[in-house]
């Protein structure tokens, strides 16, 4: 590492280290560790300019910008540069001049202001746009009656989170075919509230690389940041006719370094209207689920909902023992273990066991039958985002409904259950690694919504039977098994 970024970097860590949480927590102040900044900077196609234009929102102390400065004084020694450096933080202003002059820009503005009024004032007057962006934006919720949503609502920009607010801006101020790297949480590539978002950048720019880290802590380990963190690069105005990189590496350090090129169909579906980002890692380049299931839950006759009982707003109706009369089984994870063994009444969980019925809980439940149901969240011990169990009526015949708590996603057929071998057959379906790597693709969370399982290819209905029949004959089923069938069925289609 060159001298004056090592120099960048000892300052990033003595400020993390002797900066309280609370402040850094206010302004989502986390520095770039120099060696992502770099591989950050590498990712921009430099053209030689005599004259680069570069813009950092969310400048902190510069560490990426910097990164920047040296790749472009390394490759175009003949080029300069103005650099403008916004940053909320007062107290950073005078390091980010100091460090940011070190590479001795043509110009130099580092400017104390909320880059949201920086970025609005600039659009109404069309000050100027940038050749190059790079940007590790705050990661905070942007309050529905801010003066931030105000002006972003003025621009027609409709997001919920600083980051995707700092992204839209600054591709907004970017040049034609000007080019912008950043580092952002990886969770706008699906769900429902950032689609405005994505549709924003795919109108806008063509999607040139985008990176994955496999371990979650490691990208901001000083921090102890445990959001799973993606580096995007756009290109402003371009059409996205190349393919996209994906480019992966275990940790920071960028060692080993895998790339692979994908079409952009294998990356945002053609027929997908919500626009979700698959980012499809080497390994499963040759196992894209779409391409070997298409069945859509609505072609099966099936609904997927969030367990609807909230237990704090019906606590006067929850009951702990064995349930009496006017009661119902309420279902917890924890009721749940393995494919298909129930735990009810599970004596070792803390939980309530049964719901009372009265006119209020009355909607809240769904008449007894066979269930597939799907863990909201995934123990932490096990290897599969995607957890499914089988609810077989026949172990609990004496009641007519059941009740399905808010950690719980259902698969139901108007609040009714499932013929039997389709309800195990897609729990089988569900806990297969490849529908976990599939998974993996879109979202980043840990947690299962309802929006992501509706967004899954599912085998046809005499599929899940085959998978149903053939999971009825084991009392225990190893995930291996469970693989060599689902693919066995791959096979047939
Ligand atoms: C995640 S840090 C990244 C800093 C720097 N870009 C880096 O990569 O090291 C985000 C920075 O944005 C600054 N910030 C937060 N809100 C801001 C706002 N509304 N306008 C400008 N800067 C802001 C924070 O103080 C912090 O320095």
């Amino acid at each position: 590492m060159n001298s004056v970024l090592a120099n960048i970097d000892q300052i990033r860590q003595s400020y993390s280290t002797h900066t309280t949480s609370q402040h850094k927590a206010s302004l989502g102040q986390y520095f770039t560790p120099t060696e992502i900044a770099v591989f950050m900077a590498s990712l921009f196609e430099l053209k030689d300019k005599e004259r680069y234009k570069i813009l950092d929102a969310g400048a902190g102390i510069g560490c990426l910008s910097s990164a920047l400065l040296q790749r472009i004084q390394d490759t175009y020694p003949h080029s300069s540069f103005d650099v403008t450096a916004v940053e909320l933080d007062k107290q950073l202003i005078t390091t980010l001049q100091h460090n940011l002059e070190m590479f001795k820009p043509a110009k130099l503005e580092a400017c104390n202001e909320n880059f949201i009024d920086f970025a609005y004032q600039s659009l109404l007057e069309k000050r100027q746009s940038y050749d190059l962006i790079i940007l590790n934006p705050p990661y905070k919720k942007i309050n529905a009656k801010s003066k931030e949503r105000l002006l972003l609502g003025k621009l027609g920009i409709e997001v919920v989170n600083l980051y995707a607010a700092f992204v839209a801006l600054s591709l907004e101020l970017l040049a034609d075919q000007g080019e912008l790297v950043v580092i952002l949480p990886r969770s706008f590539c699906n769900g429902t509230y950032f689609r405005p978002f994505r549709e924003f950048i795919l109108e806008r720019s063509a999607i040139k690389t985008i990176h994955t880290f496999e371990s979650r802590q490691d990208v901001f380990q000083d921090e102890s940041i445990l959001q799973e963190n993606i580096i995007m690069h756009l290109q402003k105005g371009s059409t996205q006719d190349s393919d996209v990189c994906i480019s992966h590496s275990t940790n920071s350090s960028f060692k080993n370094l895998k790339k692979e090129s994908y079409p952009f169909s294998k990356i945002v579906y053609p027929a997908d209207k919500d626009k979700f980002i698959h980012i499809p890692t080497t390994a499963q380049s040759d196992t894209q689920l779409n391409q070997l299931f298409s069945s859509n839950l609505e072609e099966l006759g099936l609904q997927v909902s969030t367990g609807p009982v909230v237990d704090f707003r019906v606590k006067e109706e929850l009951c702990f023992d064995l349930p009496k009369d006017q009661h119902v089984p309420l279902f917890y994870p924890s009721h749940f273990d393995g494919i298909s063994s129930l735990v009810w009444i599970n004596p070792q969980h803390k939980k309530p066991n049964a719901l009372r019925l009265n006119e209020q809980t009355m909607k809240m439940v769904y008449q007894a039958g066979d269930y597939c149901i799907v863990r909201r969240f995934s123990p932490k011990e096990q290897k599969h985002r995607i957890v499914a169990h089988f609810l077989d009526q026949s172990l609990l015949t004496d009641y007519s409904y059941f009740a399905f708590e808010n950690h719980l996603n259902v698969f139901h057929i108007k609040k009714a259950g499932l013929n039997s071998e389709i309800a195990l057959g897609l729990t089988i379906y569900l806990n297969s690694n490849i529908v976990d790597q599939y998974f993996r693709q879109f979202s980043g969370h840990t947690q299962i919504n309802v929006g992501d399982l509706k967004k899954l290819p599912y085998p046809n209905i005499e599929q899940l039977k085959i998978l149903g029949l053939w999971a009825n004959e084991y009392k225990q089923i190893q995930q291996d098994q469970i693989d060599q069938k689902v693919m066995e069925l791959v096979q047939n289609v």
